[in-house]
C-alpha cells in the first residue's frame, strides 16, 4: 500500500498549511473588484493588469476566433489572396459571399493577422494567412475541428457521460474499446490522410532533436502512411525503414512509399500492435503521436508488447505533445485534455507519467530529448532492459 493510502495527509479543517492559506488569501484579493480596479490604475501594475485582461478575453472569445479561422479556410481566402491582392468586391465574387459579409469577415481576419488592407483598398495576406496558405496540414486540422467542436458544444454533458458516443470517437476508428479491431479501409483512409498532411512539422521537430542517423534501421509503430519515415529516410540515406500499422493503413503506406520512390528500402508490416508480434527488425522503434491516443491500460499494454518483441538494448523513441510545464506543453495540455474527452480515448501525459509507464513495461535509461517547439512534439527516448 502506498503512503498516501495509509495516511490521511489532508490537513484537518481549520489547520490548513501556510501555502494553502496564502493561496486562498491571494485568490480572495484577485477576485475582488476593488483590488482589480486599483491594479488597473496603478502605474506599476497597469500593464500587467491589461495583459491579464487581454489574455482572459482571448480565452473567452476563443471559439469565435477559431470560427473566423474556419471561415477563412473553408472559403480558401488565404489561397485567393496568395495569388494577388484583391478588392472586397472581387473577394465577394470569388468566395460567393455578399459584400456586406465580406466587409465583416475581412476586419475580423485582420485581427487574427491573417490578412491586411493595403493603401489602395485591396486586401492581401499577412504572416498568419501565409502560414495557413503554405501548410495543407494546418488547413486539414482546422477543417476537422468542425466535427470536434460539434462534440465539444456541450462539454459538461460530454464530461458527465463518458459512455455517450461522439463523432470524434467514430472518426478515430481504432481507438478506445475497438483497440484497432475491424478498422475498414474507408475509415482508415480518412484519418490517415489527416495524419500524413500534418506530419511535416512533427517530423522536422523530432529529427532535428534526435540523431536518427546513429541507427541502422527504424521501425515506426503506428506509422500511418509513412510520412515520418519518409522524412527520416530523406535525411539519412543509409537508414532502413519499416512501418507497422493496421493492415488497411499498411496497405496505403506501401503504395504511397513505393510511388515516392522508396522501393525496397521501405517495408510495411500490417498487424495489431496490441496483440500481434512486433517484427524485431530495427535498433530504433518509434511511436509518433501514438501513445497519447490511448488510456493508461492500453498504453501500458502497447509498451509491454513492444518490449516483449524488440531486442534488448534497442531504443524506443516516443514523440508526441506532452504536458511538460512549458508554454507549448500547457497549450497542448489544454487542447488535448478536452480533445481526448471528445475522442473517448487518450491522454496528454507529463514526461514523468510516460517515464513511469516505460519503467513498468521494462524500459530503462529514460531521457527527455529537448525539442525546439514542444507544441508540435516533445520527445522521450528509452532503452529496452536486458532482462524482463
Ligand atoms: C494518431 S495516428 C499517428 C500516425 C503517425 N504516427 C503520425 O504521427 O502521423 C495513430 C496511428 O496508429 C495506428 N494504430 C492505432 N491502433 C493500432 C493498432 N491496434 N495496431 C496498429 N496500429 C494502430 C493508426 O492506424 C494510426 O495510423
Amino acid at each position: 500500500m502506498t503512503a498516501s493510502r495509509d495516511m490521511d495527509l489532508t490537513p484537518a479543517p481549520g489547520r490548513r498549511g501556510l501555502s494553502e492559506r496564502l493561496r486562498a488569501w491571494r485568490n480572495r484579493l484577485v477576485a475582488d473588484a476593488g483590488f482589480q480596479r486599483r491594479v488597473a490604475r496603478f502605474p506599476l501594475t497597469r500593464r500587467f493588469a491589461r495583459r491579464q485582461a487581454e489574455a482572459m478575453f482571448q480565452e473567452t472569445s476563443g471559439f469565435v476566433r477559431s470560427q473566423i479561422l474556419f471561415a477563412c479556410v473553408e472559403l480558401d481566402l488565404c489561397s485567393l489572396l496568395a495569388e494577388e491582392p484583391l478588392a472586397p468586391s472581387e473577394i465577394g465574387g470569388r468566395t460567393g459571399l455578399p459584400r456586406a459579409s465580406v466587409d465583416r469577415l475581412l476586419p475580423a481576419a485582420r485581427a487574427l493577422n491573417l490578412v491586411g488592407e493595403d493603401r489602395d483598398g485591396r486586401w492581401s495576406l499577412r504572416d498568419g494567412g501565409a502560414v495557413i496558405h503554405g501548410n495543407e496540414g494546418i488547413r486539414a486540422m482546422i477543417r476537422h475541428h468542425a466535427m470536434v467542436y460539434r462534440d465539444l458544444a456541450d462539454p459538461v454533458s460530454l464530461l458527465r457521460d463518458p459512455a455517450r458516443g461522439t463523432e470524434t470517437a467514430a472518426y478515430w476508428a481504432y481507438a478506445g474499446a475497438r483497440a484497432g479491431e475491424g478498422v475498414g479501409a474507408a475509415e482508415a483512409g480518412v484519418y490517415s490522410a489527416l495524419m500524413r498532411s500534418s506530419q511535416d512539422l512533427v517530423a522536422g521537430e523530432v529529427l532535428d532533436a534526435y540523431p536518427m542517423g546513429r541507427h541502422r534501421a527504424v521501425l515506426d509503430i503506428g506509422g500511418g502512411e509513412g510520412a515520418f519515415l519518409a522524412a527520416a529516410g530523406a535525411r539519412h540515406d543509409r537508414l532502413t525503414l519499416h512501418g507497422f500499422d493496421l493492415p488497411p493503413v499498411a496497405e496505403r503506406a506501401r503504395a504511397i512509399m513505393r510511388d515516392a520512390g522508396y522501393g525496397a528500402r521501405y517495408v510495411a508490416h500490417g498487424g495489431n500492435f496490441f496483440t500481434d508480434d512486433i517484427p524485431p527488425v530495427a535498433d530504433c522503434v518509434t511511436l509518433v503521436r501514438v501513445l497519447c491516443d490511448h488510456d493508461d491500460a492500453a498504453a501500458a499494454a502497447l509498451l509491454r508488447n513492444i518490449r516483449r518483441t524488440i531486442a534488448p538494448g534497442a531504443t524506443l523513441l516516443i514523440a508526441e505533445p506532452m504536458d511538460a510545464g512549458d508554454t507549448g506543453g500547457s497549450l497542448a495540455a489544454a487542447y488535448f485534455g478536452l480533445y481526448f474527452v471528445a475522442m473517448r480515448s487518450g491522454r496528454c501525459r507529463s514526461p514523468q507519467h510516460i517515464e513511469s509507464l516505460l519503467a513498468e513495461a521494462g524500459f530503462e535509461s529514460v531521457r527527455k530529448v529537448r525539442t525546439r517547439n514542444p507544441l508540435f512534439a516533445s520527445v522521450i527516448s528509452a532503452k529496452a532492459r536486458r532482462e524482463l
